[in-house]
């Protein structure tokens, strides 16, 4: 399969990272292209549990080329910290890392900024991972206060600043915040950021369309969920970029027509971290069950995730959006031992049932789940192999979500480790 790409169909961390980690073994590059150091990503190789945020999951892997494409939101420090911790377990970051000349770079003041908005809409905030995310994006489209990775190269670099600066310092007098910004120390950083990336600093657009042209095999991999897509999910508690299928082709700046497969990635049941409408919540001893066996803490952040039953017309509705054609289903392990499983197979709105997916969030908040209950298992299946192998139950369980999705199940993990992993078809 020449260009897959890989998308969680839900609110994030649907641990995507496994599933690209195994199938960077049948392809030369994997791209990031949207997102920034608010996504989590973990990978376990050997026992170990690494923690990538920016850096593509197909690092581990020395032949595979990763790159950070013109989507994503660089923050620089922490892409050169993630460098040197993956270098001091022995990891080759070199020649194998591109970073797009055209990525945005987040600045000291979008970090602020972050935490301005965020106090200034009280019990109404999104609840971001702070990571100034939204603020650059928002740079990005307002033009004139952006900085493109490749402009730290120019020679007006250091006047950009001086010139952002200003006009920040003006934004925050004006709130009254108490923000202090000193250009020359930020151009002093950044100039060694950007000496230290320079060697993988490259027009990643042009590499990833002779790569599509030549027939190479591409891994498109997504960051946070569907669910948080700017445009199609629970605005505005989502995240500032399209996280869905869509943003693959925007991001990366390869036609979408080159995408062959898009694999949705699903957990058994749902989470979700921040703020936001989210049905199917089981705010109490079923939700604290979930938290602790699926270990639901954010990668990033730490903050515990919210939990509940799996939610079918959410999932339907971005596996449609992303053109899911095969699900790999995460987790299913987690959901040992609870006597039975409710999966929501529909809302009720104002009376009235439906399978689509409210585009308000206040009718989001208002919908009634209307739960399907199936039988759980009481076995632990972390040493399952093939479907056959699972309890009768779990695999009724599986069969269900993927015909009310529409898309096969194509893989189940049963465990963080990569042994872990079930790949027969159903
Ligand atoms: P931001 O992306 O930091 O602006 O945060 C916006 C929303 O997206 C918040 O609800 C975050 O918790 C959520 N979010 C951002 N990145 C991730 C992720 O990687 N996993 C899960 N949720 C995320």
């Amino acid at each position: 399969m020449p260009v897959t790409c890989v998308v969680g169909l839900q609110w994030g961390d649907e641990a995507k990272g496994k599933i690209v980690d195994l199938l960077t073994a049948e392809h030369e590059i994997v791209v990031r292209y949207q997102g920034g150091a608010n996504a989590g990503h973990t990978v376990v190789r050997e026992g170990k549990a690494y923690k990538l945020s920016l850096m593509p999951s197909g690092v581990f892997r020395p032949d595979v080329r990763c790159v950070i494409a013109a989507g994503v939101v660089l923050n620089p420090a922490s892409l050169l910290e993630e460098i040197e911790t993956l270098r001091g377990h022995g990891v080759r970051v070199a020649d194998n890392l591109l970073i797009s000349d055209r990525a945005h770079v987040i600045f000291p003041w979008h970090f602020e900024e972050d935490r301005l908005l965020d106090r200034q809409c009280g019990a109404e905030a999104i609840g971001t991972t702070m990571r100034g995310i939204g603020p650059c994006y928002r740079d990005k489209v307002g033009r004139a206060l952006a900085v493109r990775v490749g402009d730290m190269y120019r020679a007006d670099f250091r006047e950009r600043i001086e010139r952002i600066v200003r006009a920040k310092g003006e934004v925050f007098a004006a709130l009254a915040a108490e923000v202090t910004l000193d250009a020359e120390k930020i151009y002093e950083e950044y100039r060694g950021y950007a000496e230290r990336l320079a060697p993988h600093v490259a027009d990643t657009t042009a590499f990833l369309l002779d790569a599509v042209e030549a027939e190479r095999k591409i891994l498109f991999e997504g960051a946070q969920g569907a669910l948080l897509d700017i445009d199609h999910g629970t605005f505005p508690y989502v995240t500032s970029s399209n996280s869905s299928g869509v943003g693959a082709p925007a991001g990366s700046g390869v036609p979408g027509r080159y995408v062959e497969k898009v694999i949705g990635i699903i957990k058994a049941y749902n989470t979700r971290v921040g703020g936001g409408p989210f049905p199917t919540e089981q705010d109490n001893d079923i939700g604290e069950r979930i938290r602790r066996r699926g270990n639901e803490y954010g990668t990033v952040t730490k903050r515990p995730r919210r939990c509940g039953w799996f939610d079918a017309v959410a999932a339907r509705y971005t596996a449609r959006l992303s053109g899911a054609d095969a699900l790999a289903l995460m987790l299913l392990d987690v959901l040992s031992g609870l006597p039975e499983l409710k999966i929501c197979t529909a809302y009720e709105l104002d009376g009235h049932r439906t399978r689509d997916f409210p585009a308000h969030v206040d009718d989001l908040r208002r919908v009634e789940p209307v739960y399907e209950t199936l039988p759980g298992w009481s076995e632990e299946i972390g040493e399952a192999t093939s479907f056959d192998a699972l309890p009768d139950t779990a695999r009724r369980y599986v069969a269900r979500i993927g015909q009310l999705l529409g898309s096969p199940v194509e893989i189940v993990s049963v465990g963080p480790d990569r042994k872990q992993t079930i790949f027969d078809k159903q």
